[in-house]
């Protein structure tokens, strides 16, 4: 369940929440809200900065209860870090800490006074936009799989935040809440087991979405749909499983009726083996995130949905699993893709791009005024660019200037790697059109490079997400990215 949001104007002492959150800097630096408590209580702050129990780090929470001349019960005060180089990733990062510790307390609602804080070269709908979806972020909590809990509802659990901030920032507010409803709906897609998150399931996922937007509409294309369209390359990862592919179509149309749309497009593996050309062991479980693409477009598609933006989406999700069997594909395989490019198979772990071509050249149907997809789809961009930054690649520069503006406003964000064509040669091949794979050097362009081939003459981005889309180790949960970078370009587009 997504938090609720809302905004406010009250002072901090004197307003009826159950807990205000306000800033410190350090070095003893109070923001306005800060003083204004720090005044009605007689300077019950000034003295714990002294006595040295509240330092301001960055992020660190203090929780006081009952502070004197103070009308709410509780007030939480934030460490804000040093005034002088505070920016929008320390904003953000004491939001996400502010509703950690409000999370830990026993309030249903809360108001915040630090989007009332100057953050250079942002605004107030900025603030409360990131403040409201990193308040969500925090209080996300995975049980899809978990034993109910006895006891729940029995203690009281962060449900509304109210934000101090003018008018001006009511659109920042309604974007936040689509967001994170896009974010909430991919992070629990992800994290969902593959023997539940089959393609199937991701079917059904979007036809929710469908089912609660008017002027949404779905389309799911099965195995024999795909067979007529020749979809040999899609159909070929596809051998190996239990699990029926699924191709989904999402449609939104906001725009005007002659408009041409967005086209999404998401790589939806729910569990990636590396099929006969098997995954080590250790890790292989981290594989039941290869669909994130898919939550990723999806999330982002619900969020424009919410929104009712004034434009055409289309969103193109292949959705398949890669496992090893009887059946499945194998190396040195020739598969016909929809386009009709015959591609070798050296690699059955190549697999992300090879349904991603057929869903390319499927979402050429729509004749789209741009594509995006979003994959995670090569470990080589997780060695380039870590887990902070998702690869981006495209030929047009205004595409990709659009792409990573949304990602810097929403600090999701991308950064680029060039996609020239002098790295196609690595996917050369003596026996079909092309080889799935390009060898050891520049992974993840070689990768965009394979793909380029099925997206000629279309204004095409590619967004590699495999070091971004989940955070690490045994308890590391879908990050739901690249949901806000996408549903902000797409925000971006409507004026
Ligand atoms: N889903 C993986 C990419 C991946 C690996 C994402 C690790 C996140 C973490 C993809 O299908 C894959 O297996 N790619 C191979 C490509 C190679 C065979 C050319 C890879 O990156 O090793
Ligand atoms: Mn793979
Ligand atoms: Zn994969």
């Amino acid at each position: 369940m997504t938090l609720q949001f809302s905004l406010d104007s009250a002072h901090p002492e004197l307003a009826d929440t159950a807990c205000a959150v306000v800033g410190v800097y350090e070095h003893g630096v109070l923001s306005s809200a800060a003083a204004r408590i720090d005044g009605a209580a007689q300077g019950a702050l000034k003295r714990l900065i002294e006595s040295g129990d509240l330092t301001a780090k960055a992020g660190v929470a203090l929780p006081l209860f009952g502070l004197p001349g103070v009308k709410a019960p509780r007030v939480l005060v934030v460490g804000l870090g040093e005034q002088k180089t505070f920016d929008a990733a320390r904003f953000q990062k004491i939001s996400l800490e502010a509703a950690r510790a409000l999370k830990s307390l026993p309030v249903k609602s809360a108001t915040s006074w630090l989007t009332a804080l100057d953050v250079p070269g942002r605004d107030a709908a900025w603030r409360v936009r990131t403040a409201a979806l990193a308040a969500d972020h925090a209080a996300y909590k995975y049980t899809a799989t978990l034993k109910p809990k006895a006891d729940n509802g029995a203690r009281n659990v962060l449900e509304h935040v109210a934000f101090i901030a003018g008018d001006d920032a009511r659109d920042g507010l309604a974007q936040a809440a689509a967001i994170a409803k896009g974010v909430e709906f991919a992070r629990e897609l992800g994290n969902l087991p593959p023997n539940i998150c089959t393609p199937a399931h991701i079917a059904a996922e979007a036809k929710k979405i469908a089912d609660a937007h008017a002027g949404v509409t779905l389309e799911v294309l099965e195995r024999a749909d795909m067979e007529k369209l020749g979809m040999g390359a899609l159909l070929g990862v596809a051998r190996g499983s239990a699990n029926p592919p699924k191709l989904i179509v999402l449609q939104w149309k906001g725009g005007k009726t002659d408009e041409k749309p967005y086209a999404l497009v998401g790589k939806g593996v729910t569990f990636d083996s590396g099929g006969l050309s098997l995954k080590p062991g250790a890790g292989m479980e981290e594989m039941k995130f290869d669909m994130c693409g898919a939550a990723g477009v999806l999330g982002a598609f619900l969020a424009a949905a919410e929104l009712k933006l004034p434009l055409n989406l289309v969103c193109v999700v292949p959705s398949v699993e890669n496992m090893p069997d009887g059946n499945a594909y194998r190396p040195s395989d020739i598969v016909t893709s929809m386009s009709g490019i015959t591609i070798e198979v050296l690699n059955t772990d190549a697999e992300g791009r090879l349904i991603l071509c057929d869903a390319l050249s499927y979402a050429q149907k729509f004749q789209p005024q741009a594509i995006v997809d979003a994959a995670t789809l090569t470990g080589a961009c997780v060695v380039a660019l870590g887990k902070h930054a998702s690869g981006l690649m495209s030929k047009h520069d205004d595409l990709a200037e659009q792409l990573l503006a949304a990602g810097e406003r929403t600090l999701d964000r991308g950064w680029r790697l060039p996609l020239w064509d002098d790295y196609q040669t690595q996917l050369e091949s003596g026996f079909a059109d092309v080889a799935n794979i390009g060898g050891k050097p520049a992974g993840a362009i070689t990768a965009a490079c394979f793909l380029a081939r099925f997206a000629e003459g279309q204004r095409w981005a590619h967004l590699d997400i495999a070091g971004t889309a989940w955070e690490d180790g045994r308890k590391g949960l879908a990050t739901g990215r690249p949901v806000p970078m996408l549903a902000q370009f797409l925000i971006d587009r409507c004026g």
